[in-house]
């Protein structure tokens, strides 16, 4: 990385113990951190990114021993996971310990915990020494930031100690997967894949069940650009963009070829056919593109299969919590 010098990491986790906010890279997105034992602090959180106040975050903690302090029960499956997937893109949703706060978990009996990988965020969490809060360093409901600069454009001043560990490995927010009466269940895919996940704990339930916890990542108004934004059939995708550039309409599409039939009215990224480089840079081209001047965006649909599974819900989202107009 190189970036981060060892004074800057000591000054950032100074900043968290005396109850402020510091943005801080993971190999996910960039995360806007906060001493999870200070519930002041966790309420500046919600206060500068504008989520409901109810929203639980995640903590992020050093290692898997930190774990007893944070979690009253850890579940043979959910420690085979930690085991295998720690430090990594996995959030585990399990019973809280006693004395974790309310204003973490937004009150409810159950915490949400990962250890990420990010050199720069293991240096931070080892200085620290405590289990840093952190959720995605974006105002509430718009894309998640996968470099400093991005942090910059959402918070500027508001929050003004940003680690810049230049651009995120990964790209897309860690699988979560919550343990509640026996029962694995996926709130939400990323990189880490329900196939991997079953492989070595067995069945996994998809999708929160009508009595689980609230996770605003899966209302579908979330992730979402400002510009409106469609999922396009595949096959569609260079008629339907042609047609309204031919409106005189400045369109951009996000796909993951080129196109067969370019037109000059339309913006094209191609994103590339590769789920992983695709995941890598999915939030920065919705910026590019929200920024491009378009007043439409068009993404093809993806490939179907697993690799996809995140960025297809994540695409979904930003369809949903984008303004709606009929292509
Ligand atoms: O990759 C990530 O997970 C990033 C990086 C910074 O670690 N963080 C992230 O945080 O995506 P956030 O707040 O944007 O999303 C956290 C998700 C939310 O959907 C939240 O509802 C869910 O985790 N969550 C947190 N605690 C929970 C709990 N006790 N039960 C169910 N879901 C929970
Ligand atoms: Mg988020």
């Amino acid at each position: 990385m190189g970036r981060v010098t060892p004074a800057q990491i000591a000054a950032a986790a100074r900043a968290l113990r005396a109850g402020e906010l510091v943005a801080f890279p993971t190999e996910t997105v960039y995360g806007l951190g906060a001493d999870a034992r200070n519930p002041a602090a966790v309420r500046r959180i919600f206060a500068v990114k504008g989520r409901p106040a109810r929203h639980p975050l995640i903590v992020h903690l050093a290692d898997i021993g930190q774990l007893p302090a944070w979690a009253r029960e850890v579940p043979e499956a959910a420690r085979r996971l930690a085991e295998r997937f720690w430090p990594g893109p996995l959030t585990l949703v399990l019973p809280r310990a006693a004395g974790v706060e309310d204003s973490v978990t937004g009150g409810q009996d159950t915490v949400a915990l990962r250890v990420p990988a990010n050199p720069v965020a293991q240096q931070l969490l080892a200085a620290f020494g405590g289990g840093i809060a952190a959720p995605s360093a974006n105002r509430y409901g718009r894309v998640s930031p996968t470099c400093a600069e991005h942090v910059r454009e959402e918070f500027g001043e508001t929050v003004p100690i940003v680690l810049d560990g230049g651009e995120c490995a990964i790209g897309l927010e860690s699988t979560i997967v919550a343990f509640q009466d026996g029962v694995a269940r996926l709130l939400r895919p990323g990189r880490i894949t329900a196939g991997e996940i079953t492989a070595l704990i067995g069945p996994l339930a998809i999708g929160a069940d009508a009595g689980s916890p609230r996770v605003p990542g899966s209302t579908p108004a979330h992730y979402a650009p400002s510009t409106p934004l469609s999922i396009v059939p595949s096959e569609q995708i260079e008629a339907r963009s042609a047609a309204l550039a031919h409106g005189g309409r400045p369109v951009a599409v996000l796909a993951w070829r080129p196109s067969a039939a370019p037109h000059p009215g339309v913006l094209w990224i191609d994103a590339g056919a590769r789920a992983p480089q695709y995941a890598h840079d999915l939030y920065a081209h919705l910026r590019t593109l929200d920024k491009s001047g378009a007043e439409r965006i068009l993404v093809q649909d993806v490939p179907d299969g697993e690799a996809w599974a995140a960025i297809r819900d994540r695409l979904r989202r930003a369809a949903a919590g984008a303004k709606q107009e009929t292509p």
